[in-house]
This record gives C-alpha cells, structure tokens and sequence, in this order.
C-alpha cells in the first residue's frame, strides 16, 4: 500500500516523508523530484517554459505512474491534490494523510525557505502572505478529503509510524 502525504508548500511533506519512509522501511518518493528527473528540467523550469497548465498535466502523469509503486510514501505537491480528480484517485490507490500546519506557521517557513518556488517567488512579504491564505483557503477542500489529518509539528516521524502501523492497511 503506497502512503501519500498531502499539504501545502512548506508543510514538512518531504522531511515527514523521508523519516516515515525508514520507520517503516518503505520506500520514497517526492513527486516534484520525479517530475525533474522524468522532464530533465527542474520545476521552475517547466513553470516558466511550458506554464502551470502544461506543469498540471505532467504532475498528473507522474501521480498515475506512482499507482504502480510499491510500499513507497509520497510526498505530493502541494497543488497535487487540488487538480483534476487527483485527489478522488489518491484515495482510491493509497492512503492520504494531511499534514495540517498552521497559517501563521506557514509563512514564516515559506518566507525563509531556500527552495525555489515559483507560485511564490518575488513576492513581497505582503503579497506572499495574502498569497498563503487565500491559497489555503481554496486548497482545504481537497486536502480534508485525506484518510486523516495530523498536525507536523506534534506528531513526529515515529508517532506517525505507529499510527500507520495500527491502520490495517
Ligand atoms: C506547488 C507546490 C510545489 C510544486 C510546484 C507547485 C503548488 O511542491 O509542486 O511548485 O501548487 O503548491 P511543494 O509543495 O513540494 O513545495
């Protein structure tokens, strides 16, 4: 059973994804790292070559290639869920868990993060938190359609893993 972790930039999708992984000695994957290595571009790249639609499209076809891993943790971008029947398909081919973080939170890591994003980038402190909330806002929907919600800050790898372990799954 392949696990996927859902939620927004910046909320722990990758660090969360890779500890869970050796916890539970599954394997892993983070989607945006695969659609670089499938497009031999990086995702900023495809943003600004091809544009967000053609970036949507390409991040579908990576999501239905990851139904035929096996035993992997996900780390889905932050808009995958929100795309096309994405989410409705996570659910039918994994568990989904939301990893839940508060707004305020999220800001602060988002302003002094290193990754280059681009639905973020040159945004005035300002702009980027309207940016942040609004987005949240229309993101929720899809990320509370999770098997179940945890907050990243609270719940350690190890936590997770016997969360995990006591689903039968
Ligand atoms: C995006 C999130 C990014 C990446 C792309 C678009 C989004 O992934 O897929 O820049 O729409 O929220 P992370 O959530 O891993 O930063």
């Amino acid at each position: 059973m392949n696990i996927y972790l859902i939620g927004f930039m910046g909320s722990g999708k990758t660090t969360m994804g890779r500890q869970l992984a050796e916890e539970l000695a599954y394997s892993f994957v983070d989607l945006d790292e695969y659609i670089e290595e499938k497009c031999n571009k990086t995702i900023s790249e495809i943003f600004k070559e091809l544009g967000e639609n053609e970036f949507r499209k390409i991040e579908r076809s990576a999501l239905t290639d990851s139904f035929g891993f096996k035993d992997t943790i996900i780390a889905t971008g932050g808009g995958t869920p929100c795309y096309f029947d994405n989410m409705t398909l996570i659910n039918k081919n994994g568990l989904s868990i939301y990893l839940e973080i508060d707004v305020h939170t999220l800001v602060k890591r988002l302003r002094n993060s290193p990754v280059e994003r681009p639905l973020i980038k040159n945004k005035t402190e300002k702009e980027l938190s309207d940016f942040i909330f609004e987005k949240l806002q229309e993101r929720e929907p899809f990320y509370s359609k999770s098997y179940f919600s945890i907050d990243n800050e609270i719940v350690s790898p190890a936590e997770m893993a016997k969360i995990i372990r006591s689903i039968d799954i």
